[in-house]
């Protein structure tokens, strides 16, 4: 959702606006509708919105060019309150010109204060809620006397969720910013600094940052940061590296982020295991700061997460539940805290985020924690909010996702939280060693299987290409293959806006075989003839069902499964692999035939229409 950059340097330059349209173009992959930027120098603060894509601000800036500058900050906007228009986009300033700001996150009491501030003369431009933000500061800079103490007076009158960034007219060599609960992050550079929604925003200047924690201020100088929270107290905040490359999150050659993040995913499961098996081959967790005598202890699992990371969440369980036998159940974090959930000291929470900023599994965690669950969090984002609320962060090693749709995030969730059920079932003996080292090899031998897929997509975009024009596609999966399904069918109705529903495959015959028609296209996916037959047979029938009903089979399936070819239209091979990590090979055919046959189509695969990357709002 709303991307934002501030940026603070010494002399009036290019550079603050330069760096703004930097970080707006990164942070694009967040979702946005409209954009904006301010610059302030000693003469005051001039400014530039638009409605539409960042192209649009462009061509604006072009043909009004801002002045030279020391600070700037600008943002992307995903309309919430107010439609997506000019004078809705931000930033917004006070009625006097003196302040303004940029803001992510929904200021809830925004009704009262607009009230408020309507009964004492102030003329509203905009339908926004952040509208407010900007003449309270106003105001509060005229009692205060100073930016920040005016930022921590309106911070403190503020309810719900936002971050804040400002910049005054009164000094034009510093930006205030403000977080509750919306992320903000600060980039250390030498003789400027910034402000970020996340890393990306100035990922390409600096990879020093510092974690800022809730209910805190910061104030950046070109020289200095100080941090306090919402009444002056000051805070310490924790530096550390950003381990991402700028390059890492640019294109590399590939017609989209889509593209690339695909054929990233080998390295994100190799990058995931790295540094995690000693040389012996065992499994160590050093960043799973949570006692081993608790993980002994704990009689339930519960994974809380949202789309994608739901169903890497429920392959886990399947795993998790074979190897430890711990009851794992899967809550979407948004279900969660309202259905009661029975949770305890005894109860360990995985969330799983590649973000770490999404605001539904944030309250998850925040829920389960108060009810005296150890939360891990298994997360892609460094000095997210989900890691640092978490009781432990185990991070995934995906390198920076930005098209909207999750890819290389959905093999490296599921190869941590592999890691985790095998670290469980090593501490607590529901394996023997040589069963853990088996699937560890296993897993190793992955990112190869992973690739020889990829490199078999022709055929799958071939087919995609051809069926550019269809209505529906229904996937079914059994077991493992059950999320597969799921997540497939969500790549598809993201990315191609076409309708698409997964099925535990034994639900067909409660009610959705009712759907199949003549033509209707059915993905299949198959278990290795080699795990339980059963599974398999039972899964060869489901074929058989559709197919003599008029479906298309659209097969994905083991190498050699020769049983299956007969009943499948198009069947589409991957390299043979032992049940569990089946998942990590079969949805990659789903992602290409999602990816191609959107591309068909003509759309904008790595900004789906409606939709963010991070979801940083209920
Ligand atoms: O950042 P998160 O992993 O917490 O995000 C969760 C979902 O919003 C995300 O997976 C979403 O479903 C993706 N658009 C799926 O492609």
């Amino acid at each position: 959702m709303c991307g934002i950059i501030g940026y603070v340097g010494r002399e009036d330059s290019p550079r603050p606006l330069a760096v703004a349209i930097e970080a707006l173009t990164r942070l694009q992959y967040r979702g946005y509708d409209s954009a904006g930027v301010v610059v302030a120098n000693a003469a005051g603060l001039a400014f530039a919105k638009k409605a539409g894509k960042l192209e649009v601000l462009e061509a604006e800036l072009e043909a009004h060019p801002l002045p030279l500058a020391t600070a700037a900050i600008g943002h992307t906007r995903w309309a919430t309150h107010g439609g997506p228009t000019d004078v809705n986009a931000h930033p917004h300033l006070s009625e006097d010109g003196s302040v303004a700001v940029v803001h992510n996150g929904i200021i809830e009491n925004h009704e009262v204060l607009r009230l408020e501030l309507a009964e004492a003369g102030v003329q509203f431009r905009s339908q926004t809620d952040t509208e407010v933000a900007a003449h309270l500061l106003a105001r509060a800079l005229v009692e205060e006397g100073n930016l920040p103490d005016a930022m921590r007076a309106v911070a403190r009158r503020l309810e719900g969720a936002f971050t804040l960034l400002a910049v005054a007219r009164e000094n034009p060599r510093l930006v205030v910013g403000a977080r509750r609960t919306s992320p903000l992050v600060v980039g250390l550079g030498d003789g400027e600094n910034f402000l970020g929604s996340d890393v990306a925003a100035f990922i390409a200047s600096t990879n020093r940052a510092l974690e800022l924690g809730q209910d805190q201020v910061v104030t950046i100088t070109p020289e200095t940061v100080v941090v306090t929270d919402f009444f002056g107290q000051p805070v310490t905040p924790r530096q550390y590296t950003v381990d991402w490359d700028a390059s890492a999150a640019v294109k590399g050659g590939y017609p989209t982020f889509m593209d690339k993040e695909i054929h990233d995913q080998p390295d994100a499961v190799r990058d995931t295991l790295l540094g995690r098996l000693t040389p012996a081959g065992l499994l160590t967790l050093d960043e799973l700061h949570v006692s081993e005598a608790l993980l002994r202890s704990v009689d339930k699992i519960v994974v809380i997460a949202c789309g994608t990371a739901s169903y890497a969440g429920t392959v886990a369980k399947y795993a998790i539940e074979h190897w430890c036998r711990i009851p794992t159940e899967v809550a979407l974090a948004h279900e969660f805290r309202y259905s009661d959930p029975v949770v305890n000291e005894k109860t360990l929470v995985v969330a799983v985020s590649q973000s770490g900023e999404t605001m539904d599994t944030i309250m998850a965690i925040r829920h389960a924690r108060e009810q005296g669950a150890k939360v891990v969090a298994v997360v892609n984002t460094m000095g997210s909010t989900i890691a640092r609320e978490s009781d432990a962060a185990l991070y995934t090693h995906a390198g920076p996702e930005v098209a909207v749709a999750s890819t290389k995030a959905f093999l490296a969730q599921i190869t941590a939280t592999y890691l985790l059920g095998l670290y469980l079932a090593q501490l607590r003996g529901t394996m023997f060693p040589d069963e853990v080292r088996a699937v560890l090899d296993e897993l190793t031998a992955m990112p190869a299987k992973v690739q020889q897929v990829i490199d078999g997509e022709d055929s799958i975009r071939e087919l995609a290409t051809s069926m550019k024009d269809v209505e529906s596609v229904l996937y079914l999966g059994r077991h493992v293959g059950f999320p597969v399904a799921m997540e497939g069918a969500l790549k598809l109705k993201e990315l191609a806006y076409i309708h698409a529903e997964g099925f535990a495959a034994g639900e067909l015959k409660h009610g959705p075989i009712a759907l199949i028609d003549e033509g209707q296209a059915v993905f299949v996916i198959v278990p290795s003839p080699r795990s339980r037959s059963v599974l398999h047979d039972k899964i060869l029938s489901n074929i058989q069902e559709v197919r003599a009903r008029g479906a298309r089979t659209l097969v994905v399936a083991e190498e050699g499964d020769t049983a299956v070819a007969e009943y499948a239209e198009r069947v589409f091979w991957v390299p043979p692999t032992p049940t569990l990590l089946a998942p990590l090979v079969a949805v990659v055919p789903l992602q290409i035939f999602a990816c191609a046959l959107a591309t068909a189509k003509g759309l904008d695969v790595d900004q789906p229409r409606n939709l963010a990357k991070s979801v940083t709002v209920e």
